[in-house]
């Protein structure tokens, strides 16, 4: 008799059989996978898992090495805890705050720590909100200068009044996005011989009683320069003097909201400056955290108008929420709460020092090779602008981004925009996980290629634009 025997299945048991999920278990590969799958249509049937995996897999070896992408800023290391983290969190769902309450509560209190670190007048009613990044951030501070514009300007918008921006144009590209986007004008000030952005008397000369603020960069996309957000503010307070404007102020600090208050204590640049409204940042920059999380903040409720903000059920009441998208992960969060609780401000201080040497090791380096001149020095965000020096005849930046493309290395090259369109670059982005080994390393093989470069009868670049991997 056998031990055990099997009875008919029920209707019912038939039913939860059915309901397995199709990726359990081995789908059968007809004829052992002798036809690869079409890459543009879905493909008529399953694989098993082993072999979708490989073939996903060995296309993205194609990509460039993160670790070697000196164009970037976002991060590209962070420890194994994080990851394991990042893992168990990428299934919540950031706008269930009822569902997840916990991994909200986190991101309330990286909104408290940001407002601490960022010296709003009191961090306890200070608002903010996490983001996908600091485009969003950016998109969601602009409408809200928009609207408080628009509610002062009740009487002539939407009839007669258009809506500028005032900043510089070494803005990254989300500004021009956000005035495409939202119908405001943009109004670029130019770069004008050795300034590469914004100066104070030439932003609060293009402002009028059409200005929905003006918005400064700590630092610059272009070659990691801050630009002077106190002196921007100064001058925006004689313009209000001298006219009535009242004009606020958002700072962009994408890179270094996260860099500043570590490394520039005396610099002020935050809430302190009383004109300063709202600040964004990227988490995943020098916040430290992979790609996609970004900060919003405004210093008080009032910089953030009641009827942009939504509401979402949370634990039997409602949390307001202020986002373009809807769903979006947790896992992103919850790593930045566990990067701010892993360093503290000391280890921020001690991981963006070292950042920071780096980036100006690697600079002077750069300079005493002869060949090149530094725009900017790595000692404001730890990244670098350099060209080629005057002298030098038979290559160019492009030359060089390509060639060091060939060893692995990913350094952009760009040409600047108005008034300076007769300047072109090189840029290198310091991140946590850029050793001085592979510093030291990155130098090596500049040295090997510089013979071949200075050997070359001109510049062999003809297309610029596929020479760089670099798009603002
Ligand atoms: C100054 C500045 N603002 C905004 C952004 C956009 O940030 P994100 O990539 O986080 O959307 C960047 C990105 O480099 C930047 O440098």
């Amino acid at each position: 008799m056998p031990l055990h025997k099997g009875s008919p299945a029920s209707p019912a048991q038939a039913e939860r059989r059915l309901a397995l999920n199709p990726f359990f278990g081995e789908a059968n590969p007809v004829g052992g996978m002798t036809e690869a799958p079409p890459h543009h249509q879905l493909p008529d049937g399953p694989l098993p898992p082993s072999s979708a995996y490989q073939l996903v897999h060995d296309e993205l070896m194609l990509d460039g090495n993160s670790r070697l992408n000196l164009a970037t800023f976002v991060t590209t290391w962070m420890e194994p805890q994080a990851g394991v983290l990042m893992a168990e969190c990428r299934d919540k769902n950031m706008i269930d705050k009822d569902e997840y309450p916990r991994t909200a509560e986190l991101e309330r209190r990286c909104v408290a720590m940001l407002a601490q670190l960022w010296h709003a007048p009191d961090p306890a009613t200070a608002v903010g909100c996490s983001t996908t990044g600091s485009s969003e951030a950016c998109m969601l501070a602009g409408m809200a200068l928009k609207r408080r514009w628009a509610k002062r300007n009740a009487d002539r918008y939407p009839g007669s009044a258009r809506p500028n921006l005032v900043m510089g144009v070494n803005v990254q590209v989300c500004w021009d996005k956000f005035c495409n986007f939202w119908e405001v004008e943009p109004r670029l000030v130019p770069m004008e011989g050795d300034r590469f952005h914004l100066d104070a008397e030439t932003a609060a000369a293009l402002c009028d009683e059409n200005t929905i603020g003006v918005v400064a960069v700590l630092g610059s996309t272009f070659d990691g320069s801050y630009e002077p957000v106190a002196e921007i503010c100064a001058a925006l307070d004689a313009l209000q003097e001298r006219t009535g404007l009242d004009i606020p102020v958002h700072v962009d600090g994408a890179s270094g909201a996260m860099i500043a208050p570590f490394l520039d204590e005396d610099l002020v640049w935050d809430f302190r400056l009383p004109r300063v409204s709202s600040i964004n940042t990227s988490g995943h920059k020098y916040g430290l955290v992979y790609p996609g999380v970004g900060w919003a903040l405004w210093r008080s409720p009032e910089e953030l108008p009641e009827e942009l903000v939504f509401r979402v059920n949370y634990l039997g009441g409602d949390m307001p929420t202020f986002a373009l998208n809807f769903s979006r992960p947790g896992a992103q969060v919850v790593a930045q709460y566990y990067t701010f609780l892993r360093l503290g401000r000391e280890g921020y201080r001690a991981v963006q020092q070292t950042t920071r040497d780096i980036a100006r090791g690697l600079a002077e380096r750069i300079e005493a090779m002869g060949d090149f001149r530094l725009l900017t020095r790595g000692d404001q965000l730890p990244v670098f602008a350099f060209t080629t020096a005057e002298d030098v005849t038979s290559f160019d930046v492009f030359d060089v981004s390509r060639r060091l493309r060939e060893q692995g290395w990913l350094v952009p090259a760009y040409t600047f925009p108005a008034n300076r369109e007769d300047l072109s670059v090189l840029r290198v982005v310091c991140r946590n996980g850029f050793s001085a080994d592979l510093a030291a390393l990155f130098i090596e093989d500049l040295n090997r290629l510089l013979p071949e470069l200075r050997r070359q009868p001109h510049p062999f670049t003809d297309d610029r634009g596929s020479a760089t991997s670099f798009h603002h």
